[in-house]
């Protein structure tokens, strides 16, 4: 994967409450173009690997527990400087720091429950874009 991608999940919460759809607006108009999509439930075992850098982190069971709680929607995004941008389109991880109008700042409740991932690095977008998609699967 190109360095112009960047990695997304629509979390548990946010599909629950029903926010798919003003999230993927935001998502392009923000500038981004869908490469790869799939609306998926995460079993504890793929949750458990893809989180697996936060394994010794106080929040680790509970993190898998939540994102094992229904349905997200995983996607790799295109655009001119793709990770940084959409960290700054999510907001901070904590919604109640998120800047006003970012994704976290409307969507998400809580820091555990905050709507919307986002890869930290272009080292990260690409092994989580490899992690959830095949090479027939983006585009
Ligand atoms: P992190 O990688 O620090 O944040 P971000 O998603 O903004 O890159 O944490 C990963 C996820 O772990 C975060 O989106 C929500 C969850 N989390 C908690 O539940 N509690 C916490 O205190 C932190 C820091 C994260």
């Amino acid at each position: 994967m190109a360095t112009n991608r960047t990695f997304t999940m629509i979390k548990p919460d946010a599909v629950a409450n029903g926010h798919i759809g003003a999230i993927l607006n935001d998502i392009i108009a923000g500038g981004f173009k869908i490469v790869a999509m799939k609306y998926i439930q995460l079993s504890t075992e793929t949750a458990g690997n893809f989180y697996a850098v936060h394994k010794e982190r106080p929040f680790y069971g509970e993190l898998v527990s939540f994102m094992t709680s229904g349905p997200i929607v995983a996607a790799i995004l295109e655009k001119d400087n793709a990770v940084e941008d959409f960290r700054t389109l999510i907001g901070a991880t904590n919604p109640a720091d998120a800047a006003e109008g970012t994704i976290r700042n409307k969507y998400a409740k809580s820091i555990d429950a905050n709507a919307i991932h986002g890869s930290d690095s272009n080292e990260n977008a690409e092994i989580e874009g490899n992690f959830f998609f095949s090479q027939f699967e983006r585009f």
